[in-house]
């Protein structure tokens, strides 16, 4: 059956680019970012793996490590990891999952045989400290994903994670956040001391706790 949220990210060891790693203890306390590509040496992968590269300080300022999967072999992922710092004027500085015997694709159902019986589609899984899935994404082979937007869904976890607060359509840190349903008006008084904007009793705003 397919991960569904709030389920424990399932543990593995496996090769990768940078040695073997024991997914749980390699995550650590950390936040994690596990995502699949279809194959290597393609256009779009080679984009997305340089994208991600490129956002290596975004990531360790949330406390999150990265780590893609693909079913080709590790010798396959060094020779082409050179190929993404060359075109993507990077350093790719995460590991590169080696899946030839698709444990890690098996695991989390990475491949959908009536899109592609052979490769991984484009799953992105956000796993928390506790090792829990807070986010699951599927994109086509054809649609590279947008790393910002994954970014911005860490920012809104590790924030609702800490404060009774969800965020609006659009959101970006700084940016106004909604008290949640559970939180009584007098409760959000304490909890929101920069105060409540009440469009509707249901939807009231209060200025981002932690800023
Ligand atoms: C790509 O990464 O460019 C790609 C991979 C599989 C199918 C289509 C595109």
């Amino acid at each position: 059956m397919a991960l569904r949220l709030g389920d424990i990210a399932p543990d593995f060891t496996a090769d990768t680019t940078d040695g073997t790693i024991t997914f749980h203890q390699w995550l650590g306390d950390s936040w994690g970012i596990l995502f699949s590509h279809p194959a290597d040496y393609t256009p779009v992968c080679t984009t997305e793996l340089g994208a991600t590269a490129k956002l290596k300080t975004e990531f360790a300022k949330r406390n999150v490590k990265v780590a893609a999967v693909s079913v080709d072999p590790i010798e396959s992922h060094r020779g082409w990891v050179g190929d993404i710092n060359e075109t993507q004027c990077t350093t790719v500085n995460f590991p590169i999952i080696a899946d030839s015997q698709r444990v890690v694709a098996t695991a989390y159902d990475m491949i959908h045989p009536n899109a592609d019986d052979k490769a991984t589609v484009r799953s992105v899984f956000v796993i928390g400290p506790d090792k829990k899935i807070k986010l699951t994404l599927t994109y086509p082979a054809s649609t590279g994903r947008n790393f910002l937007e994954l970014i911005r869904v860490i920012d809104s976890l590790q924030l609702t994670a800490k404060f009774r607060v969800a965020t609006p359509a659009d959101w970006k840190d700084g940016e106004d956040c909604i008290i949640t349903p559970a939180v009584k008006d007098a409760e959000a008084e304490t909890l929101f001391p920069k105060g409540m904007r009440k469009v509707k009793p249901y939807l009231r705003y209060t200025p981002q706790p932690n800023k």
